[in-house]
Formats: structure tokens, C-alpha cells, sequence
């Protein structure tokens, strides 16, 4: 029996969008992930869908993450958070790439396939590439018994719900939470982490829903921010370390659905040519919290504010140094490494959210662009 599904006879609720909805539900899916995996005493993890193939996870010597789009900035958070957790080294690779190269795949390589659909043409040919091989090929995938689930060995679902709006929000944060707690798990098999470390940081992850809800307060304020910039034809988003995925995710939000030219980059890469860009007219954004790369992002926004660009700055509650130079900043709360992404993007979703109505655009169904796309 099915279960038929059009976008008419699914409830928005309070919100005008999908896209508002989705943003907003993230609290509640963020936990959903966990729910049931993360044990209530936070002592530990369990993942079921990958405890059949754990002894193939804990000889892996390499991970490759094959994934498109939102999911393929997920699998480069991914790659900040196995090596830093579990010591594994990892290459993210976009799947319709991977797909028409002659990868090399080894015996005790680890595949893992992101995709909310689970549909993605590329990312489906991409782990038949490799089904040959002896590698353990995983899934991450929100959509239940679809096809990318059914064809990888294990997998653990994100547990999202449907995500219907074309840009994925929700999606993204319940993928970064699976690898999360993927990356904790083997860290702590492998006696990376130790158990003191790994129950910390699990106490981190517990706490993103509410952090979440703390960014989605301010929303008002991000409102504001975006009737300031809804008429820019550019935009530059920048971040280091595991902030630069997130950047990445920022641009390609807004271009999505606002339609306006945004790119993402590390933020020292700048100096290697968008900075040519940069004059009063151009917008940055720079994720700039009170982590390890704080001083060198002040230093990226000095050299942007040199030329006169504005400096949108998401920071950490109670900064004054990025305050005292940036044209307006978004503070978010305190945020552990491990899970600031995930606190990180709640606001560049909201501002490309605002910016794409302010616009007049299509915000669920943007031109061009399918939810899944299931051809070449
Ligand atoms: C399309 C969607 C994106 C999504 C990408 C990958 O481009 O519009 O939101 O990130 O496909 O989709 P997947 O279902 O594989 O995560």
C-alpha cells in the first residue's frame, strides 16, 4: 500500500513556506536524529543501521564521502569531524565527478553516500561504481527505503520528515548530526576519544536543538539585516576550519532562491581573487566565531573593510572585536567546535529565506531547480 503525497495535502502550518517551516522545525528533527541513538544519560552512542558492519567502520582506512549540492557541503563537514574525532582520513568527492573517473578504491576504504532523496542520479551511479568492490559502502539518507538505502550495506537515516522546499535546510542539519555521531562512535572504538572526551562532546550534540531555538529568536533582527542587502547583485561568504563548508552552504542558499550571484570561501583564499571583487557595493559574510581561527578571520575582515566592502558577521554572543568593525553582526550562542556548523548556518538560512521574498522569488519552488534530481 502507498501512501500518496503532493505538496497540496501536506500542511505548512503557521508558516507562508515550506522553506520557513523547514528552517523552523530544525530544533525537533535535530533531535529526532538522535532520538533513540543518543543514550538518555548521554553515556554513548548507538547507531543500529551500521552496528552489523562496525568491524569493517573500525578498519577503515580512508573514507570517501560521495554526495551533490547541500548533502555534498554536509559530507565536507563530515570530513572536518572524522578527522578531528576518529583520526580516518577522508576525501569528499562530488558524486557526478566521482562517477566518470577511474577512482581507486581499496579493500578497508569506507564509502559513504549522503542524500536526503536517496534518489540523486549521480550519487546512486556513484556507489554502483564501487559496488564491485570490497569497500563498505554506508547511506545517509532521510528518505526511507529509498533507493541509495537500499543499495549500500548499512546506513543510518537522518529522520528529518519530508523536506519539501527545493533548499534543503533541515536535511542538512540532521545529515551533520548523523555524521556527528558517526565520527564520535568510531573515535571512541578506536580509543581516539576517551570516554571522559566522547561523553562530553555527546553532551555538545544534545545541546544544538536548543542553541538552534536561541538563533531562531532573532530572527526579527536577520530580517533587518536582509531588507539592507535584498538588492545586492553579489555576494561573498567566508569561514575557516569547519565553518568554510558552511560557507559554502550560506552562498549556495542564497543563490538558490534569491537568485543573486553568491560564492563561498575559505577565508584566506579571498586574497586569491574574490577580493578583487570586493568595493562598497558588495556584501561578505563572515562567519567569524570565538574558535581557533578567530584572530586570523579578524584579519580577513580587516583586509575586506580595507577596501570598503560590507561586513556581515556571524559571531559568538557577547564578541567585541568583529563588533567593532563589521557593519552588523548576527551573534549566535557559545557553540563547541563539533557542532557550531549546525548553530552556524541557522542564520544564513533565515537571511537567504528573507532575502528571496523581499525579492519576489519563488522561495519553495525556485526557477530551474528540482527537490531531487533523479536524471543526468
Ligand atoms: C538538488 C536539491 C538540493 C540537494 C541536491 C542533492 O539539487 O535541490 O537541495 O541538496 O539535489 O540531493 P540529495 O537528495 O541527494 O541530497
Amino acid at each position: 500500500k502507498t501512501i500518496e503525497l503532493s505538496i497540496e495535502n501536506i500542511d505548512k502550518g503557521e508558516y507562508e513556506h515550506f522553506m520557513l517551516k523547514e528552517i523552523h522545525e530544525q530544533p525537533v528533527t535535530v533531535q529526532e536524529t538522535f532520538r533513540g541513538r543518543v543514550a538518555m544519560d548521554e553515556s554513548k552512542i548507538f547507531l543500529g543501521g551500521i552496528s552489523d558492519v562496525m568491524p569493517k567502520l573500525l578498519e577503515a582506512k580512508r573514507i570517501v564521502i560521495v554526495a551533490c549540492g547541500t548533502s555534498w557541503h554536509a559530507g565536507l563537514v563530515g570530513e572536518y569531524l572524522f578527522e578531528k574525532y576518529a583520526r580516518i582520513p577522508v576525501e569528499v568527492e562530488y558524486a557526478s565527478e566521482f562517477r566518470y573517473r577511474d577512482p581507486i578504491i581499496f579493500d578497508n576504504d569506507l564509502i559513504i553516500a549522503i542524500s536526503q532523496s536517496g534518489e540523486t542520479a549521480d550519487t546512486l551511479a556513484a556507489i554502483r561504481k564501487v559496488k564491485d568492490s570490497r569497500a563498505t559502502i554506508l547511506g545517509i539518507c532521510n528518505v526511507a527505503g529509498s533507493s541509495i538505502s537500499r543499495e549500500t550495506h548499512a546506513g543510518v537515516y537522518t529522520h528529518a520528515g519530508i523536506e519539501i522546499g527545493v533548499a534543503s535546510t533541515k536535511a542538512f542539519t540532521s545529515q551533520i548530526t548523523v555524521l556527528t555521531m558517526m565520527a564520535l562512535l568510531l573515535g571512541h572504538k578506536k580509543q581516539i576519544l576517551s570516554t571522559e572526551e566522547y561523553q562530553k562532546l555527546i553532551h555538545e550534540l544534545t545541546l544544538v536543538p536548543d542553541k538552534i531555538r536561541e538563533v531562531l529568536a532573532i530572527e526579527d533582527q536577520i530580517e533587518k539585516i536582509a531588507a539592507t542587502y535584498k538588492d545586492a547583485s553579489n555576494a561573498l561568504y567566508m569561514g575557516r576550519g569547519a565553518l568554510f563548508p558552511v560557507a559554502l552552504e550560506g552562498a549556495l542558499k542564497l543563490k538558490e532562491i534569491s537568485y543573486i550571484h553568491a560564492e563561498g570561501y575559505p577565508a584566506a583564499e579571498m586574497k586569491h581573487g574574490p577580493i578583487a571583487l570586493i568595493d562598497e557595493k558588495m556584501p561578505v559574510f563572515a562567519l567569524a566565531l570565538n574558535d581557533n581561527n578567530y584572530e586570523k578571520m579578524i584579519s580577513n575582515i580587516q583586509e575586506v573593510k580595507a577596501r570598503k566592502g560590507k561586513v556581515i558577521a556571524v559571531v559568538t554572543k557577547g564578541d567585541k572585536a568583529v563588533k567593532s568593525m563589521a557593519d552588523h553582526v548576527i551573534e549566535i550562542p557559545e557553540a563547541h567546535e563539533a557542532i557550531a556548523p549546525m548553530i552556524s548556518i541557522i542564520p544564513l538560512q533565515i537571511l537567504a529565506y528573507h532575502i528571496a521574498l523581499m525579492r519576489g522569488c519563488n522561495v519553495d519552488q525556485p526557477r530551474n531547480l528540482a527537490k531531487s534530481v533523479t536524471v543526468e
